[in-house]
């Protein structure tokens, strides 16, 4: 009951939120006496009412833990640089993680409370707006895995070697506190240290790699902002491979020695889908790529983790492709809300269909007809979700992909190939490392093709029923 209704104060604080008004209490920012409030206990995104926190914004984070997969407990400390936007006395986390030993802010120890999903922070002294402070949280314990609104699983997932760790729509909470909602991205620096023998893979760039006394810490650093369903720190026995993309970017492959014969030949053409998605949708939007590639058959999906996606078995070329196309569309380029999750598996399943015609099999023609998309029967149930709003348990059903594919096909023919290939890559390029909105996608693509597009995305994204005339 209780916790009920918190959820209802939650959306509508949240909701303000999202439109931009500032909350009720919050005073003027940078002039007279501080007016202070507490920070927004979410965003108010409807698919994921606790998501996020207002109030501030994060800088980075950076994480430190020592893991051990025999008995699955890991010891941790994550500090989160973040900027006051408002006076504050009270603000949120997002931490669904183990047992809390310690926290300050500043150099304060700060008093909290744990509430479900929200770890609830008073820190003196307050904080005042255009403040840059630290807030750092130890804890210990086992991450729980967490089940999403679909029943798949996600968070801390371990494995016969180690642990797999996906984070989208919210897994990340599992192990680091933090603010999880892409609308506030931030770098990410991680320390894992591992018994000596597995490798603890992260986002980014491997900075150091030492083993002490049998246990090997690994620092990854990713410096491009992240969302935080992206960040994974996946651990076990991985084949380690290093190579580079033709213009230079660097790859770093782990691949569980039980899959590496069979994903040798997906593994290999990570370079040249790379180089191709570049020559389509702009330059690759990273310092580094690559994947790990793990065996996790519970989770059994795969997820665009930035800079190197995850798999949770041998992956085909098609699922890599799906995946390397994330790193622009979705993991730079990222969604407001999540009800257009069609803005991140449409794209990514269109390129996935561009790279199949690219590597010699189907054109993307063939498989829009194809039976699993325009080819459905009209009376299939398939087209009765709407578009921009699969709701939280068909958001990674087959419409945001398929539809979603479909409706950017079907553009492709409306507006011409020009125009078409100009948006791709502008929409990737524009909004590098921002947060978009199906609004904005129309707008461009209106602007431009130069034609009015409404009744277009009115019959691809938010009618029911199989388009019949666009
Ligand atoms: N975004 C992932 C993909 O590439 C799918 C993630 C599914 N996550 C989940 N919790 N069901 O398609
Ligand atoms: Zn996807």
């Amino acid at each position: 009951m209780r916790s009920r209704s918190l959820r209802g104060a939650v959306v509508a604080a949240g909701l303000s939120v999202l439109v931009g008004a500032q909350p009720a209490l919050a005073a003027p920012a940078g002039h007279g006496e501080p007016r202070y409030s507490a920070g927004a206990p979410s965003v108010g995104d409807p698919y994921f009412p606790d998501e996020g926190n207002g109030g501030f914004d994060v800088l980075h984070y950076d994480v430190a833990f020592d893991y051990e997969p025999a008995t699955r407990h890991m010891v941790a400390t994550t500090t989160i640089t973040a900027l006051a936007t408002q006076d504050l006395d009270r603000f949120d986390l997002d931490f669904r993680g183990p047992e809390i030993s310690a926290l300050l802010v500043g150099k304060h120890p700060a008093s909290f409370r744990r509430d479900g999903q929200e770890l609830v922070v008073t820190p003196r002294p307050k904080l005042k707006s255009g403040e840059q402070f630290t807030v750092v949280v130890k804890y210990a314990g086992t991450p729980p895995v967490i089940t999403d609104p679909d029943e798949s699983i996600e968070g801390w997932v371990p494995t016969d070697d180690g642990v797999f760790v996906p984070g989208e729509p919210q897994g990340s909470p599992a192990w680091l506190p933090g603010s999880d909602h892409p609308t506030d991205k931030a770098t990410f620096t991680f320390h894992a240290t591992v018994p000596e023998g597995l490798t603890a893979v992260g986002n980014g760039q491997l900075l150091s790699q030492k083993t002490v006394g049998g246990r090997t810490t690994f620092v990854w650093d990713s410096t491009e902002p992240m969302a935080t369903y992206l960040a994974t720190v996946t651990i076990g026995k991985f084949q380690v491979a290093r190579s580079a993309t033709p213009s230079g970017i660097p790859i770093y492959t782990a691949v569980d020695p039980q899959l590496a014969s069979q994903s040798a030949a997906t593994v290999a053409r990570i370079p040249d889908i790379i180089e191709y998605f570049g020559s389509l949708f702009g330059p690759y939007p990273f310092a580094s790529a690559g994947a790990i590639i793990d065996r996790a058959p519970d989770v059994g999906y795969a997820l665009e983790s930035q800079t190197k996606p995850i798999f949770s078995s041998s992956p085909s070329l098609n699922t890599m492709a799906h995946e390397i196309a994330h790193q622009w569309y979705g993991d730079s380029v990222s969604l407001s809300r999540w009800s257009d999750i069609w803005l991140n598996e449409g794209f990514a399943t269109y390129a996935q269909w561009m790279w199949t015609e690219h590597n010699g099999g189907a054109t993307t023609q063939q498989t829009f007809n194809s039976a699993s998309n325009y080819g459905r029967a009209a009376t299939s149930a398939f087209w009765q979700t709407v578009t921009t709003d699969p709701g939280p348990v068909d958001m990674f059903g087959s419409v945001p992909y398929n539809r979603g594919a479909m409706t950017l096909h079907a553009l492709r023919g409306k507006i011409g190939d020009t125009a078409f290939f100009q948006l791709l890559k502008q929409w990737a390029t524009a909004h590098r490392y921002g947060n978009v909105s199906t609004a904005d996608f129309i707008g461009e693509a209106q602007s431009v093709s130069g034609m009015d597009l409404t009744n277009f995305f009115d019959v691809w994204l938010v009618q029911k029923g199989k388009p019949a005339t666009w």
